[in-house]
């Protein structure tokens, strides 16, 4: 959970990683990682001290629960440095195939889930398969968290839920932003598209661009109806 690449691993994949890494002991002075070497393995230190060196010069030391050698393995790059044991030292390995077909898996469950998850977007619904499949590939997950000092408070027109999507008609009008999202609940996720891959995406489906402009002259149309609307005193 130290790492910010395996904490994104899903937590069945993440216990499949640790089930599948077997331990090694080095002894002072031994070489872990050699720079300039193919990477064929991740490792997590567990007990011991280890040091990088890049080039001759000392970049750092390791301690317990620290993951390293992934570099080489995420990039495809050779070792870009050299781990040595500082004292003897206990170390976790998991080798380059297993940890890539795990990663594959959370991938693909991720994918999955992304993609149901999209299909019941009713914005979205008119795409064909592919197109979302490339909109899911696009996603990513953030956190939002809510602000309060130093704004009024805006009037309520709507609650989002799970499953609710927003930020669709500046995306497609080129229009301002039309209403503030602001987020009630601590730890809010959403997932997001930018303008540029949405519009990659979905630019070039001219059926597609027709319904999305009726959509937006209807929202449109509901926002000058609510405005019409007697106000409450
Ligand atoms: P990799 O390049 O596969 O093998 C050497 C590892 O040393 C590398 O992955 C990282 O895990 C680690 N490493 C490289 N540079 C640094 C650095 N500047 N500080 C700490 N660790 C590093």
């Amino acid at each position: 959970m130290n790492s910010d690449f395996l904490k994104k691993l899903e937590p069945q994949h993440m216990r499949e990683m640790v089930d599948c890494m077997y331990e090694k002991v080095y002894t002072k002075g031994q070489l872990v990682i050699q720079e300039g070497e193919p990477g064929n393995y991740l490792y997590v230190l567990a007990e011991g001290l280890l040091e990088v060196i890049q080039n001759g010069k000392l970049l750092g030391e390791m301690c317990p629960g620290t993951v390293f050698g992934e570099l080489a393995i995420l990039y495809n790059c050779k070792r870009t440095a050299t781990v040595k044991a500082v004292s003897q030292s206990h170390i976790w390995a998991l080798d380059r195939q297993t940890f890539q077909t795990i990663m594959m898996r959370t991938t693909k469950a991720r994918h999955e889930e992304y993609f149901s998850f999209l299909c019941s977007v009713p914005l979205l619904q008119g795409l064909p398969e592919e197109k979302l499949a490339k909109i899911v590939d696009c996603l990513e997950v953030v956190i939002v968290t809510q602000s309060t000092e130093g704004f009024a408070e805006p009037k309520a027109i709507k609650t989002l839920g799970v499953g609710d999507y927003f930020g669709e008609k500046a995306l497609i009008s080129e229009d301002v932003r039309s209403a503030n999202i602001i987020c009630n609940e601590n730890d809010t996720h959403c997932l997001v598209v930018d303008r540029d891959n949405f519009n990659q995406m979905v630019g070039t489906y001219e059926e597609l661009q027709t319904y999305l402009k009726e959509y937006v002259e209807e929202l449109s149309r509901s926002d000058e109806r609510r405005n019409a609307l007697p106000h409450s005193p």
